[in-house]
């Protein structure tokens, strides 16, 4: 199954992925500008535009994804840049490679579409420093439906049930009209 997906993620980074737009979200920079620098990690980093936006605004920052083409255009960017960021690959429901703490995990469009959200999430906890961010966009299930990728009532609840509090929801709709969040979350 994980092993389709991938194969999925990285076939679309063989061309232009319709999420791959290049621009930073002003919700990230919102986060960034408001928050201390510190170390931030992006999971399901894609081809890593938010890892550049985050070391030009002084975090020192990593970036992982399954998709080992998305990495390897990730690190040309960053070269191109003339940043330095950690780049690997790893799978968020395992983060092998994640070492340390960071404070802010950002994750744009990745966790929507995780099979097994639970795996992630226990993941998420030993990564993230106290105190540290969870910045997370995803789609949100449609009243008749909870098929990925999307954040269902039931994520929602499982993710209430770990030490991580809600601090804001935006609500609104992506380019196709369909309902969309950003969350932010601080681990207690
Ligand atoms: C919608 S794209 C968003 C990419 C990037 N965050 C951005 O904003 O451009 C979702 C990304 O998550 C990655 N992804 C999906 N499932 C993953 C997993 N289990 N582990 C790591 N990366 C994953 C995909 O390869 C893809 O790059």
């Amino acid at each position: 199954m994980n092993f389709l997906r991938r194969l999925h993620f990285d076939l679309w980074y063989l061309g232009n992925p319709p999420w791959d737009s290049g621009v930073t979200p002003p919700e990230v920079f919102e986060f960034i500008q408001s928050h201390p620098a510190g170390r931030a990690l992006d999971i399901g980093c894609g081809t890593g535009t938010n890892v550049v936006a985050l070391v030009n605004a002084g975090w020192q920052a990593a970036g992982f994804d399954f998709s080992p083409r998305a990495i390897r255009i990730a690190k040309r960017k960053i070269k191109r840049a003339g940043a330095q960021a950690e780049l690997f690959t790893d799978d968020a429901t395992r983060m092998k490679k994640v070492k340390g703490q960071f404070d802010l995990a950002l994750d744009i469009g990745c966790f929507h579409g995780i099979p097994n959200k639970a795996d992630y999430l226990n993941h998420l906890k030993r990564v993230l420093a106290p105190n540290g961010f969870w910045l997370m966009y995803g789609f949100l299930a449609a009243a008749d439906s909870a098929a990925p990728p999307s954040v269902t009532p039931a994520d929602l609840k499982l993710i209430s049930e770990q030490n991580l509090a809600l601090v804001s929801r935006r609500d609104g709709f992506d380019g196709r009209e369909r309902p969309s969040a950003w969350f932010l979350y601080r681990k207690i």
